[in-house]
C-alpha cells in the first residue's frame, strides 16, 4: 500500500484544495475577480484553503458558514481563516441549502453592483474548472506508478463533494492510466457520489470542448460514511491514532480516517483482492484535527 501525500501539498495549504485552487485562482486573476466567495462547515479545509490563497494571491475572500455545532470553536480552519483576514458570515445546519443559494444570490449581486465582481466557488472547489486539479494529479500519478514499476493499482481516496473523484476518474481515463478509482464516501451514499460524478463531468464536456467525451463508471463505497458528515466513530479515531503511532502519518476525523478504515475494512474482505497496489491519496485535513479534541485525546489515552 502506498500513500499519495496530498497533506503535503503545502503547510497551510495542506491537502487536494489547494490543487483545485490552482485552477481556480488563475480563472480568477485571469478574469479580474478580486474576491473570492466560497462556502462550507466550520471546519472547512476548503475555506481555509481559499482564505490563504487569497491572501498569498492580495484577493479578498468572503466565506458562507455552515453553523455544524460543536466545532464552531476557534480553533483549527476557522481560526486559520481569521487569521488569513477572510471575512465570514455564519448560517444554520437546518435549510442550509435554500439559506446557502440565497446568500450567493445576494453576495454576487452585491459584489458586482461595487463594481468588483466576485468570484463565487461551490462546495469543495467541486466544478468544472476545480476539476482541472486532479485531472492534472493524475497525470501525476501516471508518473508516480512509472517509477516505481507498478502496472495496476487501485487509487483510493476519501469523497466529500465529489470533486477529486471525478477529476481522478476523468484523469485516469483521459491519461489511460492502468487504474482504478474507489471513492470512500464520508457522508450521503455512493449512488449520490455517482450521480455527481456523472453530472460534474457532463457540466465539464459542456464547458470544455475540447475534451473527449468520456463514460465515466465512478466507483463509490458507503460503508465507512458514519453516522453524518463531520461525525466519526471511536473506530476511525483509534485508527488514526494507531496510524499515526505506526507511520507518523495523521489522518482527521472528517475525510482521510473514515476513509482509510473504510478501505481497510475491503482489503481485509477481499474487495481488493484483484489488484496488486494500492494507492491512498492522503488528502489532508490535520487543521480539522483541532475541533475533536476530546475524542482524539480519549483515544490516544
Ligand atoms: C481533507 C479532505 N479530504 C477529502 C476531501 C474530499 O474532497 P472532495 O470535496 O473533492 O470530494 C476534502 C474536501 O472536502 C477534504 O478537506
Amino acid at each position: 500500500m502506498w500513500i499519495k501525500r496530498d497533506d503535503l501539498t503545502g503547510s497551510v495549504l495542506t491537502g487536494n484544495k489547494v490543487r483545485k485552487l490552482e485552477f481556480i485562482a488563475a480563472h480568477a486573476i485571469n478574469h479580474g475577480f478580486r474576491t473570492l466567495v466560497t462556502c462550507g462547515g466550520m471546519q472547512s479545509n476548503h475555506c481555509r484553503a481559499t482564505a490563504l490563497v487569497a491572501a498569498q494571491l492580495g484577493l479578498r475572500c468572503h466565506l458562507v458558514l455552515r453553523s455544524d455545532g460543536p466545532d464552531q470553536l476557534n480553533t483549527g480552519n476557522f481560526l486559520l481563516d481569521q487569521i488569513a483576514g477572510a471575512t465570514h458570515e455564519v448560517l444554520p445546519a437546518k435549510g442550509w441549502a435554500k439559506a446557502l443559494e440565497s446568500a450567493y444570490g445576494r453576495l454576487e449581486q452585491t459584489y458586482r453592483d461595487s463594481g468588483e465582481p466576485a468570484l463565487m466557488i461551490p462546495t469543495g472547489g467541486s466544478d468544472s474548472l476545480g476539476l482541472w486539479g486532479y485531472i492534472a494529479a493524475a497525470e501525476e500519478l501516471g508518473g508516480d506508478i512509472a517509477a516505481h514499476n507498478i502496472d495496476k493499482a487501485a487509487i483510493v481516496l476519501a469523497t466529500g463533494s465529489a470533486g477529486t473523484q471525478t477529476g481522478l476518474t476523468a484523469g485516469v481515463a483521459l491519461w489511460a492510466l492502468p487504474l482504478s478509482v474507489v471513492g470512500y464516501a464520508v457522508c450521503d451514499d455512493a449512488q449520490w457520489f455517482n450521480a455527481k460524478v456523472a453530472a460534474d463531468w457532463a457540466a465539464a464536456e459542456r464547458r470544455w470542448s475540447q475534451l473527449p467525451t468520456l463514460t465515466l463508471a465512478p466507483v463509490t463505497r458507503d460503508h465507512s460514511a458514519g453516522p453524518a458528515y463531520g461525525v466519526a466513530t471511536p473506530e476511525v479515531y483509534q485508527l488514526i491514532v494507531e496510524l499515526a503511532r505506526l507511520e507518523g502519518v495523521v489522518l482527521d476525523p472528517v475525510y482521510t480516517g473514515k476513509a482509510f478504515c473504510g478501505l481497510l475494512k475491503d482489503v481485509r474482505e477481499g474487495y481488493f483482492d484483484q489488484v496488486d497496489d494500492i494507492i491512498f491519496v492522503h488528502t489532508g485535513g490535520i487543521f480539522g484535527l483541532f475541533a475533536h479534541e476530546h475524542s482524539l485525546i480519549q483515544a490516544a489515552n
